[in-house]
């Protein structure tokens, strides 16, 4: 069985559950849209036509939301999860020139299933779950995969580089959870086990923001910083170089 067959993203009924509630698990979820957005705006979008790449794009909502800033971008969107990508597909029905393709990182990494160069490739959620091996790899892959002066961002979860910090983001994250769900009029001891289970599951595996920043950089990524932090929620990312005249 490949490593993504084994994780809870493989089960139609965990993935449901996160679409359905996601908005509660991830702290500050719309301000990492509008950040994304802001990024996109600011760095990529120009009058000519953009190709964008969303890595482990779960139900499309990443893609959406540039689709909202720039409607003519041409988006490729790759998951392990069948399940995930037939809710990509309904969420973008309707869009012209969006690619969907089944695969895990491993395969991408393991196989040439990446076509052509991206101006902006993206990433919500989803690469904690490789090794530091694995992220570094995928790097290397997104890097040859990016337009010259194409720009990577990773919206992710990351491990805190000290047990005491780490013992705060979890109360943060609680206590924002907690804050929706009172806005919301849910209870409090419902998703009560969420950092628990984040904790518990090995398919987890994030790695501190300082050795990502270091790999994007080992990579060959230029401008490449944290752009934005909310205790383990993290945006961080680079541009390709240009290609220069020898
Ligand atoms: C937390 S969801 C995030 C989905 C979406 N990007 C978002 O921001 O809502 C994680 C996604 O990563 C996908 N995923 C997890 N591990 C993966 C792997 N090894 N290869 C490819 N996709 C993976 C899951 O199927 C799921 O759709």
């Amino acid at each position: 069985m490949t490593e993504f067959k084994k994780s809870r993203w493989a089960n139609a009924e965990f993935t449901q559950e996160y679409r359905d509630n996601a908005d509660i698990y991830i702290v500050e979820r719309r301000r990492l849209l509008e950040i994304m957005k802001s990024f996109y705006r600011h760095f990529v979008m120009d009058s000519g036509h953009k190709s964008a790449l969303d890595l482990g794009c779960g139900d499309g909502i990443i893609t959406h939301e540039l689709l909202t800033v720039d409607a003519s971008i041409s988006a490729t969107l790759i998951d392990g999860s069948g399940d995930m990508l037939n809710n990509a597909k309904e969420r973008l029905r309707g869009f012209k020139d969006i690619h969907f393709i089944k695969a895990s990182f491993q395969e991408i990494l393991e196989k040439d299933i990446l076509h052509g160069n991206f101006d902006f490739a993206v990433s919500s959620l989803a690469i904690h779950h490789l090794t530091m091996n694995g992220k570094r790899e995928l790097f290397e892959k997104i890097y040859s995969h990016l337009q010259p002066g194409g720009y990577f961002m990773n919206i992710d979860v990351i491990l805190a580089p000290t047990d005491t910090l780490e013992q705060w983001y979890m109360k943060l994250w609680r206590e924002w959870m907690d804050e929706r769900k009172t806005a919301l009029g849910i209870e409090r001891n419902v998703f009560s086990d969420i950092v628990r289970r984040y904790k518990e599951y090995d398919e987890n595996k994030p790695d501190t923001l300082g050795d990502q920043l270091r790999a994007l950089k080992d990579t060959g990524f230029e401008d490449v910083d944290c752009f934005y932090k909310y205790g383990i929620f993290a945006v961080y990312g680079g541009r390709k170089q240009e290609e220069r005249n020898a």
